[in-house]
């Protein structure tokens, strides 16, 4: 089950040596909506910014579509058969807000709210607890065609939309995350245009962090209101360190204005309170009296996204200057060449714990993609995977020793899905998705992830 290399020394994985987790760590896997759920245009569901962005010419690699995806939409009850079979705990997913709301607003849509009360008691009824996100990235078009989150006003629909799917969900789903990565949302939606709304404009990044921020705020209080005393709620970010490139100024410069975007703008005012002063003074009266103490409304847990250590350049194009690049020296990376070292997540962790009021962490994605396939026999073996997941896990087990509470763990991903602009090109999963026939094929992954799961379960 270890990767090749560590197999033919003749080593045994690390992770499996002991039980490394106490009886309380919650083992489980991500995904989100539009990444699986396929379904684009069935039973009511309005279009979202992905759907557009997509078929906008060299947006997405091949032009692929989440229109199908895994088509989840269909096959939920075998996939959450696939997660029962694995042992999860948990299983994060995500709303998507079209589906509910086809215009965002107003007119809610009861064939979409049946789709998740029906994937929610699924769940229970396989014994997975179901923690859910509200927005994983697909804002409804309609409403970015009011302005998206470069509007104030989307702070207030976002409250809705939240109070309605904690109405209709947390009787049963305990767990709520806000966002994901709201972070990634702001930049590479509106700093560097990759992702959809596909914008590259400083005012318009300035304007998105402030109002994901603000809606972020809105939706707590919306959710406890909506809500049984005792749900948990939190936000997810995606966290890493940022390295400049290069040992010079100009690195240096860029190196911190990533760091700012990426692992400060949202987190800061969530739980500090406060902007960091460039930022803060970046901003300006977009931030109005009041915004902050909404934005700081207290949480009860804290989702920590992480892949990799990112390596900073001065990028002339960039609206501010800075960018991102391939690591400077030949070790090894993923399929999407993200380096594999999992000391990026401890120094992460270490970071979150010193800078941070004590909130329990949960690692609500990590993984790795591989380019995987079935061999003559149809099975998916993936040593590579498995060797990333092992590294990692012990730099969480490791984490948890050296006093950081994290208390769960999310493979992303339970199945190969849509790679945002990468399309289909990028397998994430622990479960390999056919994308002609549907056919999903455990991979060696799975039963590495379910045998580690299994022996924390017996003790
Ligand atoms: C994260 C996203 C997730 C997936 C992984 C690989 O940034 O939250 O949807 O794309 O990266």
């Amino acid at each position: 089950m270890l990767s090749r290399v560590a197999a033919a020394r003749g080593e045994r994985s690390p992770i499996m040596s002991t039980v490394r987790f106490g009886p309380d760590f919650v083992w489980g896997a991500a995904t989100s909506c539009y990444q699986i759920e396929g379904a684009a245009t069935e039973d009511g569901r309005g279009p979202s910014i992905w759907d557009r962005f997509a078929r906008l010419p060299g947006k997405v690699l091949n032009g692929d579509t989440g229109d199908v995806a895994c088509d989840h939409y269909h096959r939920y009850r075998d996939d959450v058969r696939l997660m029962r079979e694995l042992g999860l705990d948990a299983y994060r997913f995500s709303i998507a807000w079209p589906r509910v709301l086809p215009e965002g607003r107003g007119r809610a849509n009861a064939a979409g709210l049946d789709f998740y009360d029906r994937l929610v008691d699924t769940l229970l009824e396989a014994g997975i607890a179901p923690w859910a996100c509200l927005h994983h990235w697909d804002l409804p078009v309609a409403l970015s065609d009011r302005g998206g989150w470069e509007s104030r006003d989307i702070a207030g629909w976002f409250a809705d939309y939240a109070h309605l799917m904690a109405g209709r969900l947390a009787d049963r789903a305990r767990h709520w995350f806000t966002f994901n990565e709201p972070n990634v949302l702001a930049w590479l939606g509106h700093a560097t245009g990759v992702h959809a709304p596909g914008i590259r404009s400083r005012d318009a990044t300035l304007a998105a962090v402030h109002h994901i921020n603000l809606s972020h705020g809105k939706a707590v209080e919306a959710i406890r209101d909506a809500a049984p005393a005792g749900t948990q709620i939190g936000v997810i970010a995606s966290l890493q360190p940022i390295h400049p490139a290069r040992e010079d100024e100009a690195h240096a410069r860029a190196a911190e204005t990533i760091d700012l975007f990426w692992n400060l703008a949202m987190v800061d005012p969530l739980l500090l309170g406060h902007y960091p002063d460039a930022l803060a003074a970046m901003l300006g009266d977009r931030v109005q009296s009041g915004d902050l103490e909404t934005i700081a409304a207290p949480l009860d847990l804290f989702g920590l996204n992480h892949y990799c250590r990112q390596y900073a350049v001065p990028d002339p194009d960039n609206p501010f200057g800075a960018g991102l690049t391939a690591p400077p020296d030949d070790r090894p990376v993923t399929d999407v060449g993200w380096r594999i070292d999992g000391s990026g997540l401890a120094d992460q962790v270490a970071r979150i714990v010193e800078r941070y009021p004590k909130l329990p962490i949960y690692i609500t994605e990590n993984g790795a993609a591989f380019p995987d396939g079935p061999d003559a026999a149809g099975a998916v073996h993936d040593p590579d995977r498995i060797a990333f997941l092992d590294e990692y896990l012990d730099a969480v087990a490791r984490a948890r020793d050296a006093g950081a509470d994290i208390r769960g763990y999310f493979v992303w991903s339970l199945m190969d899905n849509y790679e945002w602009e990468l399309g289909y090109s990028k397998r994430f999963g622990i479960v390999y998705v056919d994308y002609r026939t549907q056919d999903r094929i455990p991979k060696s992954s799975y039963r590495f992830y379910q045998e580690l799961i299994d022996r924390h379960r017996s003790g």
